[in-house]
């Protein structure tokens, strides 16, 4: 080495005649303005410096680097431009060896893209995952990746957002060489080397040839179109991207870097992109409840399940995925037999599709044992309780847990609804109780409400959010209220929604609003895949204490008395003649709501589509307010994460919270006010939401505060 010169945040040194550039911006050196500025520097620096032959492209750390700074979309652009900086690297006179280790992902693998070359260590993943950001790669990507690697595979890497392996990216043609070892600066140096020994110059990926078979190109970019126009359901980037390949194909590089421009900058300034962005930070902002600050987690190896049917079986398997020990205790051997037959049933499934072996199945089975005996649970750092939803039989559990458990073992709860601090007080240790609340299919669904009773230890809240981690769920703090954040949230809307149906709209056109909204299914379709009968027992078991004063529609009881419990019974809202994908409307849940209606005394009226979804969101978001407000979920964005992690609220849009404020809260207090006039008891406005409208505020000034 023999010079060393400080530049902002991109590090240069000379090694002999090659001259290393190391992007040095924690964690994952991101190109912000300072790095993009740096960056610019040194290259125009090493074209004038005659000591430089070659330039070595390094990142500082674990990562080469992760892309453009997420934090600085939506603010005022600051010069250099990314696709500038890029530009740079391509038309540099020296010739430019990326060398990636960790990941290269969106802006950062765009800048390797306009290296000559390209070497992967073993660790590094490559991407282009600015789809899932709503985005399109904006830095030439959409131009260079093509010419590379041609249309079909360039189009599947970004309309997917997925992260390729070194080997991979080797097989492709995206990276020259892989690296024999992590160290990206020797295995740079040495490539390096070696092709100034061949004399290697200047090898532009613009003038790549990929793209020449034209018929082949334009089919691939065909057949993405059909297909993305049927899946991406609203989304702007993939179309976006598709559009900017086309132009890679037909037009000149510089026009289609235009293109491309044009593109991106559309993407950016769309609310689509907005919402992405906020999911993406919101989800790593969950994380960090004040307890995982506060103390650390207690180690979980052996993890107890008692209750072995829906949820049971489902939380057992995820556990199992996560690498676990488990053990399901069931009341009964039948029940026991039923319960190990729940579980092999998901394996099963696997093996049918050809995602898993015999093999496999045997080898996570035999970290699975099951028993009807509480002893057997002695040794459990973690038990997760999720028998039936009945608080005299939650207590039996607890009041056996707390005989057989170790010291120190968490003892969970799944419940839905009922009070975790009871549970908790019913017990000697109230310090280890918490609230684990899964989603089904637990195995599936990515959400975990972590149900924090008052007298929980900080450490058992820490080792909450550590088992979210291993087992790849999305965790969010809630506090303990009847339905913790979602399900309380979901109870308004739910009730909103019942109201319009019996003022007129049918339940076929409020599920259709929603589809278009962005949701998987609308709000009768999901009780109807859950099953009414849930909601039914929980109507019941509410019966007694609800405000007598409140409207009450009966029609879903109606279709309960009937046996009409949805999917599983052939019929619900919807007749399923032949299983769940055969769904038809219903004329006979029609009759019963006119029915229903005249004896209500309700004059049906029609509502429009524009209104069904005003009425819907107003609910959602004024619940979602008075959760905040009460301190059940900490920040708005913690409602946003459960909304969509939980219950199907299109990411694109947010979250309930980041839609409100997009809407404008003005006018969603303007909304709820209005609704009031026909029913005051229901459409009270959060004292939240007055606050803020009144403060000139909106929800995400609270998302910073913690
Ligand atoms: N910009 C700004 N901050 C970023 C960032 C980025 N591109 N990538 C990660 N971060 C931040 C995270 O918010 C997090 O911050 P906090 O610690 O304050 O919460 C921190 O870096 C660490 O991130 P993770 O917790 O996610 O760390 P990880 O090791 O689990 O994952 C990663 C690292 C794979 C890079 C992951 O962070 C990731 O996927 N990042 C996003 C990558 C991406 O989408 N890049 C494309 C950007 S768009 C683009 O480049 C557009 C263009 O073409 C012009
Ligand atoms: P389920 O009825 O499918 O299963 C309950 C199981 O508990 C049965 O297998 C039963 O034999 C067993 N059980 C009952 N008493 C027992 C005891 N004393 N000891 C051992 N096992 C016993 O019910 P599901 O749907 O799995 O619900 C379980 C819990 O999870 C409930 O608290 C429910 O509110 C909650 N939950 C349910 C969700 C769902 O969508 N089904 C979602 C999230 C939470």
């Amino acid at each position: 080495m023999s010079c060393q010169t400080a530049l902002p945040i991109v590090d240069s040194a000379l090694h002999g005649n090659i001259l290393v550039l190391t992007l040095n911006n924690p964690p994952v050196n991101a190109l912000g303005v300072e790095i993009r500025r740096g960056l610019l520097a040194a290259i125009d620096g090493a074209g004038d410096n005659p000591a430089v032959e070659a330039i070595l492209l390094v990142g500082a750390g674990r990562h080469f680097c992760g892309g453009a700074d997420i934090r600085e979309f939506g603010k005022t652009p600051q010069a250099p431009t990314l696709p500038e900086v890029v530009q740079r690297i391509e038309d540099s006179s020296k010739p430019v060896l990326a060398t990636i280790q960790g990941v290269a992902l969106g802006g950062g693998l765009e800048v390797a893209l306009a290296a000559h070359y390209r070497l992967a260590t073993g660790s590094a993943r490559l991407g282009l995952p600015e789809v899932l950001l709503g985005l399109l790669p904006g830095a030439g990507g959409t131009q260079r990746l093509p010419r590379l690697i041609g249309a079909r595979a360039a189009l599947e890497l970004m309309l997917s957002g997925r992260h390729l392996s070194a080997e991979e990216a080797l097989g492709l043609g995206l990276v020259d060489r892989l690296g024999d070892s992590d160290d990206a600066l020797a295995e740079g140096l040495a490539y390096m080397r070696q092709l100034l020994a061949q004399g290697a110059t200047v090898r532009r990926t613009r003038d790549a040839q990929a793209l020449n078979e034209h018929t082949a190109q334009r089919q691939a970019i065909d057949a993405a179109r059909q297909q993305a126009t049927q899946k991406s359901r609203g989304l702007l980037s993939p179309l976006h991207i598709i559009q900017a390949v086309e132009a890679a194909l037909d037009q000149s590089f510089e026009d289609g870097l235009r293109e491309e421009r044009r593109l991106f900058l559309e993407c950016l300034d769309s609310p689509q992109r907005a919402g992405l962005v906020h999911a993406f930070f919101a989800e790593r902002e969950v994380l960090k409840a004040p307890e995982t600050r506060a103390a650390a987690p207690r180690a979980i190896a052996r993890v107890g399940v008692v209750g072995g049917g829906t949820m049971g079986a489902g939380i057992a398997v995820t556990a199992l995925d996560a690498g676990l020990e488990v053990t399901m205790i069931e009341r009964d051997q039948d029940a026991l037999n039923r319960g190990r037959g729940n579980l092999e049933k998901v394996y099963d499934s696997l093996i049918d599709k050809g995602r898993l072996t015999q093999a496999d199945k045997a080898a996570t089975l035999a970290r699975f044992s099951a028993s009807t005996d509480y002893q057997d649970l002695a040794h459990a750092d973690l038990v997760i309780e999720a028998v039936f939803e009945d608080m005299a039989a939650k207590l039996a559990v607890f009041a056996e847990l707390d005989r057989v458990c170790k010291a120190g073992a968490v003892l969970a709860s799944n419940t839905s609804y009922l009070d975790i601090n009871a549970i908790a007080d019913s017990v000697s240790r109230p310090a280890d109780v918490i609230g684990l609340h899964f989603f089904s299919p637990a195995n599936i669904m990515k959400l975990l409400e972590i149900v924090v009773p008052s007298k929980v230890a900080s450490d058992v809240v820490a080792t909450a959010f550590e088992l979210a981690k291993k087992l790849r769920k999305v965790p969010v703090r809630a506090g303990v209220c009847d339905g913790f954040i979602g399900n309380r949230i979901l109870a308004v809307y739910r009730q909103a929604a019942d109201h319009m149906m019996e003022d007129g709209a049918s339940p076929y056109q409020i599920d259709q609003v929603l589809r278009d909204f962005g949701f998987p299914m609308g709000p009768f379709q999901v009780t109807d895949l859950a099953g009414g009968d849930i909601g039914w027992a929980t109507r019941q078991r509410k019966a007694a204490t609800r405000d007598p004063r409140a409207r009450y529609v009966q029609i879903a009881d109606r279709l309960c008395e009937r046996g009409w419990f949805g999917q599983k019974t052939g019929r619900g809202y919807y007749l399923y003649p032949e299983g769940p994908r055969s769904a038809r409307q219903d004329p006979e849940v029609l009759a019963i709501i006119d029915t229903e209606r005249a004896r209500a005394g309700i004059a049906p009226r029609s509502f429009s589509n524009p209104e069904i979804l005003r009425r819907y969101m107003a609910a959602m978001i004024n619940e979602g307010a008075n959760v905040v407000h009460e301190g059940i979920a900490l920040r708005p964005l913690d409602v946003d994460i459960t909304l969509i992690h939980g219950y199907g609220f299109p990411r694109y849009r947010g979250g309930p919270l980041k839609y409100a404020d997009q809407y404008g809260l003005p006018q969603v207090l303007a909304d709820i006010r209005e609704f009031a006039e026909e029913d005051p008891l229901f459409w009270k406005a959060s004292p939240l939401l007055v606050q803020l409208v009144e403060r000139g505020e909106n929800f995400d000034s609270l998302n910073h505060s913690h």
